[in-house]
């Protein structure tokens, strides 16, 4: 098997499961010995906590476009650890990446462009090796999620709709190494088809 480090992102709707799977995908590789780190944006940085503090559904803080930089430059600093852990020889799970503002922010084609450019200039050329799209439909991504304690502003049925559109409107483009996954099924048959693409991948 080919043991390039991997750059391996995970994205989708809230509630489609993404978290689960990333540790799963991160158990299995530490079985094979395969150094591996599991990280997520928004990040535990301090751009990062600014933004989960002012995405909270009763506390929004910022408009649509200043939460579009916000999340980049939150990237730019990511972009730069991610590079460190791959050269020091460790896969990089990653718990949402570019597409995720594409998706949440990327309403208008020009919004969609600019993140594009932006994101560009700062990530160093990191590319994601694959990105996984765990697919669930709106209603089952909100009953999962309904219990949780704290909610985002994202957390509605209408623009939930809208970033799911989005995200399968850009797997088309083919613009990465984009992998569709159907979260609608067990987490050990979600997780199958995931291992068995990944396999595929490296072959
Ligand atoms: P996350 O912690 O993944 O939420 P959850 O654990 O509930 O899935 O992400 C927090 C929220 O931030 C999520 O609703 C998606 C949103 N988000 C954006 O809107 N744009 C982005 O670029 C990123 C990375 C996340």
């Amino acid at each position: 098997m080919n043991k390039n480090k991997l750059f391996i992102v995970f994205e989708g709707i809230d509630g489609c499961g993404k978290s689960t799977q990333i540790r799963k995908l991160s158990k299995y590789l530490s079985s094979l010995n395969e150094a591996n780190v599991c990280t997520k944006e928004p990040t535990d940085g301090a751009i990062g906590v600014l933004i989960r503090n002012s995405i909270k559904e009763e506390n929004v803080q910022f408009s649509p476009l200043t939460q579009l930089f916000l999340f980049s430059a939150d990237r730019v600093e990511h972009a730069n650890w991610i590079q460190r852990q791959l050269d020091a020889r460790n896969h990089v799970l990653c718990d949402r990446f570019i597409d995720s503002t594409i998706a949440y922010q990327g309403r208008t084609k020009a919004l969609e462009k600019a993140i594009l450019e932006i994101n560009s200039l700062s990530l160093n050329f990191i590319q994601p090796d694959i990105v996984f799209f765990i697919d669930v439909s709106v209603d089952i991504a909100l009953k999962r999620i309904k219990n949780r304690v704290e909610t985002d502003c994202f957390e509605n049925f209408d623009f939930l709709k809208s970033v799911r559109q989005r995200y399968l409107n850009r797997i088309k483009s083919k613009a990465l190494n984009y992998e569709l996954i159907n979260g609608e099924k067990s987490i050990e048959e979600t997780f199958s088809s995931i291992k068995k693409t990944l396999l595929n991948f490296r072959r």
